[in-house]
């Protein structure tokens, strides 16, 4: 569930939701109606949470008077949703936050305000280290935005980073990033259990827990009354979804969620991200074997392909373990996509023990890969226990030997489309030529093909594919299924 991928930079996203007025208007009769309704500027980075985050965050503001603007020179307020997931995130997010430091000399009275990850892993020592930020708020406190900002304005520094064991904004009702109005996230579960021991997820996130399935079919069902065709069901492991219904103790798992969201309709299509290989269960499988709206996709990281470096970064399996997860996938769902995520150079990493990583990709054929270098986090059980012994130039070239092999694995198992028609979501003009349309297949490949009139975004149509890239296939609209 990542984006920030070292071949593909992570794009600030910034909310308008102006461009999405159909989709969100529920601003009248609000406090700060009218004149006085003051503007927020804000920028995400990090993975499809944070910016699932962005738009709750969005939404709390508007219902206290901020409208959103897309230009920083006139925010009132200026938030950055940040990552603390490798160093280079954060660094991203300094470099910004310098940028924020000359329009707020440009205009004082400009608040600068810091939300997520890093918010949490840094906590007040943001305030010392970065003089200009007013708010330092954790992703768990969103909802107190409007009396840190108040705070905040009154010239006090405003902190929450209080992490909560409830909170999942349950009842909050995000304000749509998405331009399209084609495809959205919903957060089904919040924070992390597991203590994979290179990750600074679980402090900077909290304890998991999920939300009450009730109202995830309810958002579900709305956006797809928007007109909204696709949805991902987001969380670190939506595998250990496990809600309990208070008033009779039913439980809920997320082989159960996911099938009351693709009963939502048909037409609805539903992904989900991100899967840990120990907890994905037959029952998951199994849903999306019967349901054509389940997409045929997971997101199934692995990390190393070593058993003992498995062990070392405590993902709690082994080479074999994983290696019978995916041919059980591909035995259930035989024309299934496996994506995953892989770290070169983990403390005391061998070059035998790379290659391994190597070989459990070509057996695993990824239809797609994250990959990185990894990054010593302070606090994390890595950090503490083992020697981050690789040297940088080791683990720059073994990243490379990654990525050089899964751009190969993934032209092939495009090239193995060549001639099969998809049914595809139309998500939008494609970047490079207007006169063609872009598109998601059930496996999470992206399909451009010419235009047809009548066609818009959100309809779904057949597409032939003729050619392809690593990255991208190439059609046109087929009449055969
Ligand atoms: N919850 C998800 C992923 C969260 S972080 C999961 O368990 O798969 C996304 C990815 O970032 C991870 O899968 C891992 O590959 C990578 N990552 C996490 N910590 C890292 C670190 N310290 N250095 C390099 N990569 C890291
Ligand atoms: Fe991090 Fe592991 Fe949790 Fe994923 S499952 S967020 S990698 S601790
Ligand atoms: Fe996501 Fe980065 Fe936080 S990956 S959970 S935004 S540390």
């Amino acid at each position: 569930m990542y984006n920030d991928n070292p071949t593909l930079e992570t794009v600030p996203k910034v909310i308008d939701p102006n461009r999405q007025g159909e989709v969100y208007d529920d601003t009248a009769g609000k406090p700060g109606d009218g004149s006085d309704r003051k503007k927020f500027y804000i920028e995400s980075y990090g993975c499809q949470m944070n910016f699932s985050d962005s738009e709750i965050v969005a939404s709390v503001l508007s219902d206290v008077g901020f409208d959103s603007t897309r230009n920083m020179e006139e925010a009132d307020l200026i938030l950055i949703n940040t990552c603390s997931i490798r160093e280079k995130a954060e660094d991203t997010v300094r470099k910004r936050l310098r940028i924020f430091d000359k329009v707020k000399q440009q205009k004082p009275g400009t608040l600068v305000g810091v939300l997520g990850c890093m918010a949490e892993r840094l906590k007040t020592k943001l305030l010392d280290e970065e003089k200009l930020v007013d708010l330092v708020v954790g992703p768990d406190a969103y909802r107190d935005l409007p009396k840190l900002v108040q705070t905040a304005d009154s010239g006090q520094k405003a902190v929450n980073v209080f992490l909560s064991r409830e909170e999942t904004y349950a009842d909050i009702n995000p304000m749509r990033l998405d331009s399209s109005g084609v495809t959205a996230f919903i957060s089904i579960m919040r924070g992390c259990d597991n203590m994979c021991s290179f990750c600074v997820v679980p402090f900077t996130r909290g304890r998991e827990r999920s939300r009450n399935a009730f109202t995830i079919v309810a958002e579900a069902t709305q956006l797809y009354e928007k007109g909204y065709r696709e949805v991902t069901l987001l969380g670190q492991n939506v595998d250990s979804y496990k809600w309990t219904n208070p008033e009779n103790e039913e439980v809920f798992s997320f082989a159960r969620i996911l099938k009351m969201v693709a009963d939502v309709h048909p037409d609805l299509r539903v992904r989900f991200s991100t899967s840990h290989p120990k907890d994905i269960t037959d029952d998951v499988l199994y849903a999306i074997r019967d349901y054509d709206n389940i997409c045929n996709y997971i997101h199934l990281p692995v990390q190393s392909g070593n058993s003992r470096v498995l062990d070392l970064m405590n993902r709690t399996y082994t080479r074999e373990w994983y290696m019978d997860k995916v041919k059980r996938i591909y035995e259930v769902i035989p024309d299934c996509a496996i994506s995953s995520d892989m770290i070169a150079g983990f403390c005391t990493e061998t070059e035998e023990e790379h290659r391994e990583t190597l070989s459990i990709m070509e057996f695993s054929k990824y239809s797609m890969s994250y990959m990185f270098m990894y990054s010593e986090r302070p606090g994390t059980l890595a950090e503490r226990k083992y020697e981050d012994d690789v040297p940088e130039a080791v683990k720059k070239r073994r990243l490379q030997e990654i990525i050089q092999l899964q751009n190969e694995i993934s032209l092939k198992h495009n090239q193995a489309d060549v001639g099969k028609t998809f049914k595809v979501l139309i998500e939008g003009d494609s970047k490079k030529d207007k006169n063609d349309f872009k598109g998601r297949n059930s496996q999470n490949k992206m399909i451009v093909f010419p235009k047809k009139p009548g066609l818009k975004p959100g309809d779904y149509t057949h597409v032939k594919v003729r050619e392809v890239t690593s990255a991208t296939l190439i059609g046109e609209i087929s009449s055969e299924v």
